[in-house]
């Protein structure tokens, strides 16, 4: 009975309170599962009205599309610093900024508990580059979850260099009580999944550059060719041009011989136009 029991709870996990850090799109979804799968959690963010937004986000979803084990929500909070007290894990998914992310976790160091793990969900950042600003290398990983949360199974869990072993299995555990399925990622750029997804996605752009297919043939053309659930250009508008921009032109800037990571002129010219994609109304696409 006891291991029938267990095997539905974390009640024996190493990791039982976690605390979520930025409420946007992808915190609160993470906030949201984590709190699905029986894990006691605080969402942070700086802005009252943006936890307002997340928590009446997360009610809609979970009605939406968690089966409820578990009445529990989040709680949220706007002070970091209390909160990390009595916590397992911080997840940290605020803006995608190296300077922002190094003083939040700076700051937090200072007050969590020497047990507590640091994890950032960070797409393009080095994990080691942030985790210096803080004395715990070894209880500091990657936890890089997918968009939407609820409904994406992968998580890639990243070892950097200083992550130690124990650290390490202690978040592949945490993904798997989230009833996701992790796969182990070195902290190189893109890990596993955008590493092979934006050079594929920015081939598709020069392509249509050439001259050499529509975007709406080469659209059908992997979607009905290769078997994806959507063609290069619905994903890039999907994902947002100035994000996939901003990941391209990192990545061309650590390795500008690379002719995968070379900038596109027409995707350039989209976000400067302001055309970011389905958020903006229109970007490869239009969108109502
Ligand atoms: P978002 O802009 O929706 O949310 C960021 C939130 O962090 C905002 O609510 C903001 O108020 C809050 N914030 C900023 N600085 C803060 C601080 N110092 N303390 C507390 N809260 C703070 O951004 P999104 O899309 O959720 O991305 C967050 C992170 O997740 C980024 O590192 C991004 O690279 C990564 N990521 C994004 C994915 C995506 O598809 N959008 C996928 C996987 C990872």
């Amino acid at each position: 009975i006891s291991r029938a029991l267990s095997s539905s709870t974390v009640r024996n996990a190493a990791i039982k309170h976690v605390t979520v850090i930025g409420g946007g799109l992808m915190g609160s979804g993470i906030a949201q599962i984590a709190a699905a799968t029986g894990h006691s959690v605080v969402l942070v963010d700086m802005s009252e009205d943006i936890l307002k937004k997340s928590t009446k986000g997360i009610e809609g979803s979970v009605r939406r599309v968690v089966k409820k084990k578990f009445a529990d929500k989040p709680e949220v909070s706007t002070d970091a610093a209390s909160v990390v007290q009595s916590t397992d894990l911080v997840v940290e998914a605020i803006v995608e900024n190296l300077k922002v992310k190094q003083s939040l976790f700076s700051s937090l160091d200072k007050v969590a508990p020497g047990h507590t793990i640091f994890a950032s969900n960070t797409s393009s950042i080095p994990i080691a580059d942030i985790a210096v600003s803080t004395t715990r290398l070894d209880r500091f990983g990657g936890i890089h979850f997918f968009n939407p949360v609820p409904m994406m199974k992968l998580v890639e869990v990243i070892q950097a260099p200083e992550t130690s072993q124990e650290t390490f299995n202690a978040l592949l555990d945490f993904t798997k009580a989230l009833g996701k399925h992790p796969v182990s990622c070195k902290d190189t750029p893109g890990f596993i999944v955008n590493r092979l997804l934006i050079p594929y996605l920015m081939e598709a752009v020069r392509l249509h550059e050439r001259g050499h297919g529509s975007k709406e043939d080469i659209d059908v053309a992997m979607k009905l060719g290769a078997g994806y659930p959507m063609g290069p250009f619905e994903l890039l508008d999907y994902v947002g041009l100035d994000t996939s921009k901003f990941i391209i032109d990192g990545w061309y800037q650590m390795e500008p011989e690379s002719p995968l990571f070379s900038p596109s002129p027409l995707l350039n010219k989209l976000v400067s136009e302001g055309k970011l994609g389905k958020k903006s109304g229109e970007g490869f696409y239009k969108y109502k």
